[in-house]
Formats: C-alpha cells, structure tokens, sequence
C-alpha cells in the first residue's frame, strides 16, 4: 500500500459477519456469489458496491495464523477470474489450503514485525528510564542529557537542509537520525557511577553539604579559647596584684580582628569563580597551620583536605574530582560496548564515546584527533558544550548569554577543539533559537542558583 493510515471502522465481532465469522471459528469461507449466499450479512459490500460501481462475487475468506496458532487478522479475497476469459470465477477448493498457508506466513511475518517494534520500544523505554535518572540525580544537570539528545538531532535535520558547503552531500536518513539521538541519550550514561556530590560540587570545601559552617563553628570555638586564656590571664593577674588589664584586652582583640578577617578571607576563597594566585594560596596554608589549643591538645586550624580544597587555583574541583568527572566518558563507551545493539544502531557506543575528543587530539579518553572523531561524535561535542553554557541549572553558574556561549564555541574553534564548519552552520541555521522556540520553558538565565559562581574551565569537563 501507500503505508497511509488505513481509516476503516472496526469489524463487530458477530458470527454473521463472514471476517468475523473466520476469525472466531478459525474455518475458511468460499462463496462463489455474495449476493447469493445465505447466512451471512454482505450488506456491507453491497453498499462498497453501490458507491464504487464494483461488484463483488466470488469470496475467499481465510484465517491468518501465527506460530502459538493465534488468530491475528482475517485475508479477504475477492473475485477470483479465469486467467484465460477475465471472467468471474469461484475459488477453486484446492486454493484454499494455499491461501491459509500464505495467511499463515503472512501473519509470522506481522507477529515479527511488531516483535521487533516491541523490542525497540522497550529499548527506548529502557533507556529513558536510565537517562531520568541520571539527569534526576542532580537537580543541577537535570534536563541535559534530553536537551543534547534533541539538539544532536536537531543539528541532523540541519544538515540535511544544507545544500552548500561541506555538509550538502551528508544525509541521515530516519534511520541514522534515529541512532544520533540515541547517542545522544546515551552519551553521558557513565555518569550513572559519578558520585552526585561532585558533580554537584558548588564550593571548594562541599562534599555532601558545605564545610564552611564547620570552619566557622571551629573559628567561633578558637575565638572563645582565645577568649578564656586572655580572661584566665587576667584573673591571675588580679589574683596576684595587678597588671596591664587594657594591654590584654587589645591584645586579644587584636587577635580577633584578625580571626575573623581569616574567616572571611576563607569563605571568599571557598567560592569557585575566585582565582587563586601565589599569593593568596601562601595566605590560606599560612591559616592553616595555625595551631589552637582545645581538650588538652593542639590542633591545626584547617585540615590537610581543607587545605587542599580551598587551594584550588580556578573552579571548585580537585585534579582527582575532575579526573573522575571525565571518566564518566570511559564508562559510557564501556557500558555501551556491552549492549547487543541491532545493526541500525551499531554506531552509538562509538558516537556517545567521542563526545569529548578534540580536533586537536588532545580530548579524552582515546585522544582521537582529526577525521578519527566520527561527524556524528563532533555534533554531540559542540551541542554539549552549548547545552553546558547555557543551561542555567548548574551550581557553579547562572545560564549563559547565548552570545557569550557563541563566543567561547568559537574560541574553542579557533583553538582546534570544535569542528568549525559545525559551529558556522549551528549559529547561521538560528539551531539556538529553533530549539528555543520548541521549548517555550527555556529562557537564559532561568533557575539560576542563587549566589553561585561560575567555575572556569570546568564546563567542558562537567558536559
Ligand atoms: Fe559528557
Ligand atoms: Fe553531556
């Protein structure tokens, strides 16, 4: 057929319709002339009849079986003819057994067909399930995978509308734009093992909440130490006679002043959009290794971890927490690799694992470079660079200008990470703004975080 929907209304299951008479008896019909037999209602193709000036006789209804011997459907033969005359003839008897014989292939064929749909759904389905989750574990990346699945696929509609430059020969067909948005989908799966706390991670001192109260409590209980020596002090002072009672007074709130000015220093740094330079790290180690005395024992005023934390030059994440932000890509081509996926989809463990090469061979984890990196892995590099920019839902920064999103894909271009061709046709077809307009929700800058920064560098790694 033309594979147009079919609008036919349903057959009532009643034994004197004859399709459903052979559905539900399993037996075949033959009937040399519907407008002589008795027993079944043929108003329906008489009326067919008078409307198309066609006239129907002979009849051949047979059931369709599948493999469980289930009936699936009936086949409706109509108006055999003598293959010498053209004449209307009755089908000959020893036809249909043929015929149910063909039905029944027909029918295996159907049932395997919509196996295959069922399979694919269930895949779908399944994957959906994963990708929720991982987006849904933090509410910061949430919506991301979904917008970079779109956006890819959006990005192959694009090109196929080209039709100059280096993109008017490339075609993907349903096919191949279905396994790019599976790619997409799936392209930051390995995620799933990233712990959410880092990824989260929205100041330096955060593991599963944010240090700095802790700090600020222990600078309160050194505070209040500092307090009780100066106050032991003068009390044995006057216990023996005297001394400089002011001297001690502006000694300690000398030290006070000083205490808290340490404090606010720390919680400036903790932030990840402050660059730490020399000078400022001396600082930190300086305050960390201050001792105070408590419970009989001295203690340093900040941690090694601490330290480390709070030491980070740009961003809020440590060199091993970033490491294994960008394992996420390793995990994704190593769970998909596992999946038997169907020839049609073959390709996605390959695209979702190169969504953070470079050009320049210097991405991760295989550092492929040039035409190694497959058009499909570069179009779900530059959309997760622009999605990451972009998205206001991040906890280390508000949404992005799109100009200013545009800007940086650029510099990355100009530098050898981004395939320029692919940013000059993303930014020409308006792909921002298509997208955008499907998704009224989106605005710039929408459900920022409230007092977060922006973590330089850091996008690439966290997209
Ligand atoms: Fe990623
Ligand atoms: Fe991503």
């Amino acid at each position: 057929g033309t594979g147009d929907k079919v609008e036919l209304p349903p057959v009532p299951l009643l034994k004197t319709n004859v399709s459903a008479y052979v559905a539900l008896t399993q037996e075949s019909v033959n009937i040399a002339d519907v407008y002589e037999a008795q027993g079944f209602d043929f108003t329906g193709p008489r009326k067919y009849d008078q409307a198309t000036g066609y006239r129907s006789k002979s009849m051949l209804v047979v059931p369709m079986m599948n493999l469980e011997g289930e009936v699936i459907g009936v086949l409706q033969l109509l108006n055999a003819k003598n293959p010498q005359t053209g004449e209307v003839i009755a089908f000959a008897d020893d036809f249909v057994a043929l015929t149910r014989s063909m039905a029944s292939q027909a029918a295996v064929s159907i049932t395997n067909a919509k196996l295959i749909a069922d399979m694919e759904q269930l895949f779908e389905a399944f994957v959906s399930v994963i990708t929720t989750a991982i987006d849904e574990r933090s509410p910061y990346t949430a919506g991301h995978i979904r917008r970079v699945a779109e956006l890819g696929a959006l990005m192959c509609e694009v090109i196929n509308k080209t039709k100059e430059g280096r993109f008017a020969d490339v075609h993907f067909d349903n096919e191949k734009v279905k396994e790019m948005l599976m790619a997409g989908w799936l392209h930051d799966v390995g995620k799933i093992t990233t712990p959410v706390h880092i990824v989260d991670k929205s100041t330096k001192l955060e593991t599963i909440f944010d240090r700095i109260d802790i700090l600020r409590h222990r600078f309160e209980l050194i505070d209040a130490c500092a307090r009780g020596e100066m106050l032991d002090k003068k009390l044995f002072a006057l216990n023996n006679g005297g001394g400089d009672l002011a001297a001690m007074d502006s000694e300690y709130e000398a030290f006070r002043k000083k205490h808290w000015d340490d404090f606010e220093f720390i919680t400036r740094s903790n932030k990840g959009g402050e660059f730490m330079d020399d000078a400022l790290i001396a600082r930190i180690k300086e305050i960390g290794a201050h001792t105070y005395r408590y419970n009989g024992a001295d203690h340093h005023y900040l941690t090694e971890n601490e330290v480390n934390n709070l030491c980070i030059r740009k961003g809020t994440l440590l060199d091993d927490e970033r490491k294994m932000i960008q394992d996420h890509v390793v995990l994704t081509k190593r769970m998909l690799e596992k999946i038997p996926f169907t020839k049609k989809l073959a390709n996605i463990p390959f695209y979702a694992g190169t969504h953070h090469e470079t050009l320049d061979g210097k991405g991760y984890p295989s550092g492929l470079k040039g035409d190694e990196i497959p058009l499909e892995g570069r179009i779900l590099a530059l959309v997760d660079i622009y999605e990451a920019l972009t998205a206001s839902d991040r906890p280390y920064k508000k949404g992005m200008p799109v100009e200013k999103a545009f800007a940086i894909l650029k510099s990355e271009a100009e530098h050898g990470k981004l395939d320029k061709d692919l940013l000059d046709l993303f930014i020409k077809a308006n792909v921002h703004d298509i997208y955008r307009a499907m998704h009224p929700e989106l605005t710039e800058g929408h459900k920022a975080v409230e007092g977060a920064e922006r973590n330089p560098g850091s996008t690439t790694a966290l997209a």
